[in-house]
């Protein structure tokens, strides 16, 4: 690039951020100023994508962008008119972007170009917009709800008067124009911070949770029996599981898993409020509606759906019989699905945990299970099989009673050695 000495590059974006921070640093953004479509084809960079006016640098594949001005023409995310005029000055590119903290450049002399104040922003610990055109892609909403989580641990908190525009984007109804993959996108990200829980905190705070997962946002409010949840509240009895599950794995499908497992108890009948008969299988129906509308991959509705159905039958693994525990064991597919079965365990830890001044309450119900599929797997099935052929008997039926002999024994055993 150096002969073209009319070109300046410039280091933008959330590296820069990160790195102020202290921050990993994961990918690199640059914006280039002065240059045409066809500088950058000469040099050998390759366009991304037909009408977006990003290259790849042909050795590092880091993204370079002309600097560019952005004019909303139409709802959604690619309703914008680009204008890269190589007269397009870095200032005015900095002045499109969604926070000021995203907003700083550095030139190749380490010089930073900070117009808007987001260093200041950073070492403030603040989430502030550039411009009124924060609001032109509705995305930013999820995306400052996504930043309060990763920096929820450096104390950063949503100016006033963003905050106030992003009630503003939700109430104008633009949030409905986001694709369920740009909104899951963030959502996902959300869930591998080590705490996401201001992730959708933000989003109720700003009114966007009731649009965009309008099931959580439902489990507000909702009562429970003060004996088993003496949080009362459901939605807050969620944040509990949530952060149980987060100390336990940073699996975002498990994680997901939590934040649907009491989903049904927004739809409990009021007649029966306090109690929730029955939200176990609601539940598990809003899961996998949920699921199938923001369109996730099968391992998260199959969990989640799992999950909000037998959570109970795990909490009271201690008292069915032999026959439940089976049947349970074959519900959840925990032969053949030993890992699931462990995330779904988590979970009903989480879940158990996840109450107010219950936090350190022994789970023994997880490894009872454990133990008991441990139990079963110990079944020689093959031998089983072949005897029951031997003597013309219905081999399904004869692996049955086998692994419930198993099961009886393992309980047998399990209640002789432990203490009431
Ligand atoms: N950007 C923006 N509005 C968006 C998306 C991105 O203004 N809806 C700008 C911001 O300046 C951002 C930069 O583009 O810093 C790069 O975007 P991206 O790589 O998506 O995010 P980062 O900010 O780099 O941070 P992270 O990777 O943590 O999302």
């Amino acid at each position: 690039m150096t002969k073209n000495s009319h070109f300046k590059i410039y280091l933008v974006g959330g590296a820069l951020r990160d790195e102020i921070l202290s921050q990993p640093v994961v990918d690199r953004d640059w914006v280039v100023v002065g240059a045409s479509a066809q500088d950058m084809q000469e040099l050998g960079y390759r366009q991304v994508g037909k009408d977006f006016p990003v290259y790849l640098h042909p050795e590092t594949h880091e993204e370079y962008a002309l600097a560019r001005t952005e004019r909303k023409i139409s709802a959604g995310h690619q309703g914008f008119a680009f204008d890269t005029a190589t007269s397009v000055t870095l200032e005015e590119d900095l002045l499109r972007r969604d926070l000021t903290i995203n907003a700083i450049a550095r030139d190749e002399h380490g010089e930073l170009i900070d117009p808007y104040n987001g260093v200041k922003d950073i070492h403030a610990r603040l989430l502030r917009h550039v411009s009124p055109a924060f609001a032109e892609d509705p995305l930013r909403v999820l995306r400052v709800a996504r930043f309060c989580a990763k920096l929820k641990p450096l104390n950063f908190k949503v100016a006033d008067e963003t905050m106030a525009l992003m009630k503003e984007i939700t109430q104008s109804g633009e949030l409905q124009t986001l694709s369920v993959e740009r909104v899951w996108s963030e959502f996902q990200r959300a869930l591998t911070c080590p705490d996401p829980q201001p992730f959708i905190n933000t989003l109720r705070e700003c009114g966007a949770l009731q649009i965009l997962l309008p099931e959580l946002h439902a489990l507000y409010g909702v009562p429970q029996r003060a004996e088993f949840h003496p949080e009362i509240d459901c939605g807050i009895h969620n944040e509990m599981v949530l952060r149980q599950i987060c100390k336990q794995t940073d699996d975002p499908v498990t994680r997901f898993a939590a934040l649907c497992h009491d989903l049904g108890k927004a739809t409990t009948p009021s007649d029966i409020l306090p109690g929730h008969h029955g939200h176990e299988e609601r539940g598990a129906d809003i899961a996998e509606a949920l699921s199938k509308r923001l369109r996730l991959a099968n391992e998260y509705r199959q969990l989640a759906t799992l999950t909000a159905r037998y959570h109970t039958h795990c909490h009271r693994a201690l008292e069915l019989k032999p026959t439940s525990v089976l049947k349970l064991l074959g519900n959840l597919d925990a032969f053949r699905r030993p890992e699931r079965f462990e995330q779904y365990l988590k979970v009903c830890d989480a879940d158990s945990r996840g109450r107010k001044t219950f936090e350190n309450r022994d789970y023994p119900q997880a490894d009872y299970l454990r133990d008991a599929l441990r139990a079963l797997q110990s079944v020689d099935t093959a031998f089983v099989a072949a005897n029951a052929k031997a003597q013309s008997e219905d081999i399904g039926e004869a692996i049955r009673r086998a692994r419930l002999q198993a099961i009886k024994q393992f309980i047998k055993k399990y209640r002789n050695e432990t203490p009431d």
